[in-house]
């Protein structure tokens, strides 16, 4: 009986993920007796009663499911909360969507309203990871699991998994992207100087990042061949808050005026992230006194950084596919949901690579099992292939990219 319950569960995930991950063999040859059993919109999902994997008291109920995003602001989460809705609304869950405008009290109040209004599963990406373990105090005395999304959600025992990119790889894949572009092991004595622009303070995930490549770029700092004019490299000293565009690039114009006025060169520009690369390419563009066009890094794929980059402005982006972390996400939910306890096995459905890890993360109450899916570096030269070709973009009348959903 759990077969079929899995098999109806990879069924549906394969027709929802028309973008993202599709479904792998095992699904598609079982796939006569889960269409059979997949339910209609209208009907609520897992509803056998007589499987011992069904869920508790949902014969005559919809599963509701309350998924919090930050903002509307930054681009990617725009695309995260509305691929979640759409594929729990794919399956017959009712899925109410918030957004908290980047400010932590509100988000704390749609948590409180998302459980008031009866919600069976939370999944929340948290706008400040320090501020909701009193809010989840809550849902763990109603018993309504949570799962983090993307951020981890830290000093609280109310969290059952988080789903994530390999944040730390994000990084080292930027750091790479320098060291393998400036071609840093053979640079003899040339020396290249570089600006860090890392992201929110408040978000669990930019140290990651910020790690990540700062470990990769570290060596060549030490040695000398990277230098950094501003002297600014500690974390404090170059994070972003609210990841804002605008912050980032008063920052960076002020590093400019400071450090680069006299003709000084700026070789390479490290931002965690697109909205941050997209204040600092702004600065550059408008304050950066040198000729060259500084190797400029970020991550997520936003349409107007995806412009840059095709124009030549931003250099790469790390490009993380939402639409398979709510895809790992919906199906994580549909076995928290039904009772079960999901492990490595869960990363078996898809052909999307996803690491099961138990012990990255760490919440400041214990580590929390963690599902990890795999990030990839996007440039000029190979975004068809991954961007377009893969569907989860397309190529506009003017020629840039827009989102394909
Ligand atoms: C996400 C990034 C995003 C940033 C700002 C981070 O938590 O992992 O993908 O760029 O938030 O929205």
């Amino acid at each position: 009986m759990r077969k079929k319950v899995l098999g109806l569960v990879l069924t549906i995930v394969m027709l929802i993920s028309l973008v993202g991950c599709s479904s792998n063999k095992d699904v598609s040859t079982s796939g006569g007796d889960a269409t059979k059993d997949t339910p209609a919109a209208t009907e609520a999902p897992a509803t056998d009663s007589t499987t011992e994997t069904a869920p508790p008291a949902t014969t005559d109920k919809t599963f509701k499911v309350g998924i919090s995003m930050p903002t509307k602001s930054l681009e990617r989460w725009n695309r995260d909360g509305s691929y979640l809705q759409q594929q729990f609304q794919s399956l017959g869950y009712e899925a109410e969507l918030t957004y908290s405008d980047n400010k932590s009290d509100q988000q704390v109040n749609d948590i409180q309203n998302l459980i008031a209004d009866g919600v069976n599963l939370l999944v929340i990406a948290a706008i400040d990871g320090d501020t909701l373990s009193t809010v989840l105090q809550d849902a763990k005395a109603q018993n309504i699991p949570v799962i983090s999304y993307d951020r981890l959600i830290m000093n609280t025992d109310a969290i059952s998994y988080y789903v994530s990119f390999d944040n730390y790889t994000v990084g080292k894949l930027q750091g790479q992207y320098i060291v393998d572009t400036l071609d840093l092991d053979n640079a003899g004595d040339k020396t290249f100087n570089l600006e860090v622009t890392a992201g929110d303070p408040a978000d669990n995930n930019a140290t990651y990042f910020y790690n990540g490549a700062m470990d990769v770029l570290k060596p060549y700092i030490d040695k000398g061949t990277l230098k950094v004019p501003s002297g600014q490299t500690k974390f404090e000293e170059v994070a972003t808050a609210a990841w804002d565009t605008a912050t980032a690039l008063d920052r960076m114009q002020n590093i400019l005026a400071s450090y680069y006025a006299d003709g000084t060169q700026l070789d390479v520009a490290l931002c965690s992230n697109d909205s941050t690369a997209l204040g600092v390419t702004q600065a550059i563009e408008s304050d950066y006194a040198g000729s060259n066009t500084p190797i400029i890094t970020g991550q997520d794929g936003d349409v107007a950084n995806l412009k840059n980059l095709l124009d030549g402005k931003q250099s790469m982006t790390v490009y993380k596919a939402v639409a398979n972390e709510a895809v790992v996400t919906v199906a994580l939910a549909q076995e928290i949901l039904a009772g079960n306890k999901p492990d490595a096995s869960l990363t078996d459905k898809f052909d999307c690579a996803a690491t099961y890890d138990t012990e990255s993360y760490d919440n400041g109450t214990g580590k929390i099992p963690s599902y990890l899916l795999v990030p990839d570096v996007v440039t000029k030269d190979n975004y068809k292939e991954k961007l377009v070709d893969t569907g989860y973009y397309k190529l506009g009348d003017d020629g840039y990219l827009v989102a394909a959903q």
